[in-house]
């Protein structure tokens, strides 16, 4: 993991700094709305309009994609390694009427979760990945979002063979820039079947602009 980004989001200024992100700039809100369309039509289709019993967000930072996650889900818990951001996410919903508070918030580390095996019906993880520094790291970090999954797992992560990706390989050699943390989609479906799950989705958020890519991965029936 990243020490100085995890220090940035577990300290009083970073995490309201993030808080604040998607509301700053016009950009910042139209990627937000475009993010949130594109999860919620990913959610619609594999619930099949049957609300998922257990559902955990993690990690959940202020809370953004909380009310979405809630039409979806009877049940959910909020998690984050921030307790910053955790306690500006349970305080949110605790004062918003029109989004019924989680049903617990757990902070906790996703590279080693308290959960135990297939103990969520859909797990979901967004923009985390991008931040493990080592890849090792982010191969134990998708292991452990399908070991606590009974069913659904949706995450994100930051695709090598993207344009962006591409892209910034190729100047690198003169822009001196860091390689981005990356996985690959052989590297995903590869975990996923050796740990019982296919990769049912698995969707660009921008072809031109984002190296974010969002899969969703299902446990497979025989493995129940
Ligand atoms: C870019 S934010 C994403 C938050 C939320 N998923 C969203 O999309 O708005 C990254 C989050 O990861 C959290 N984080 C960083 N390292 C973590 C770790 N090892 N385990 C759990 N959460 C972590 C940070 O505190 C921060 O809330």
């Amino acid at each position: 993991m990243d020490k100085d980004v995890l220090d940035h989001y577990n300290s009083p200024e970073g995490a309201q700094s993030y808080t604040r992100k998607f509301e700053k700039h016009l950009s910042e809100r139209i990627n937000n709305r475009h993010e949130q369309r594109l999860l919620q039509r990913l959610v619609e289709r594999i619930s099949e309009e049957t609300p998922f019993d257990l559902a955990l967000d993690l990690p959940c930072g202020y809370g953004r994609l909380m009310p979405l996650l809630r039409r979806h889900a009877r049940r959910v818990v909020e998690g984050d390694w921030s307790f910053h951001l955790l306690r500006i996410a349970r305080e949110n919903q605790r004062a918003d009427p029109s989004v019924e508070a989680a049903d617990g918030y757990v902070r906790a580390t996703a590279l080693a979760m308290p959960f135990r095996e297939r103990a969520f019906d859909l797990v979901l993880s967004v923009r985390l990945c991008h931040h493990i520094r080592e890849h090792a790291e982010r191969l134990i970090y998708v292991r452990e979002l399908l070991r606590i999954s009974n069913q659904w797992v949706v995450f994100t992560y930051f695709d090598y063979h993207s344009l962006k990706n591409l892209l910034r390989e190729a100047r690198r050699k003169f822009s001196g820039k860091r390689p981005k943390w990356t996985l690959r989609a052989s590297e995903v479906a590869g975990i996923a079947d050796e740990m019982g799950f296919e990769v049912v989705h698995s969707i660009p958020l921008s072809r031109l602009f984002s190296g974010h890519r969002y899969v969703a991965l299902r446990r497979k029936q025989s493995q129940g």
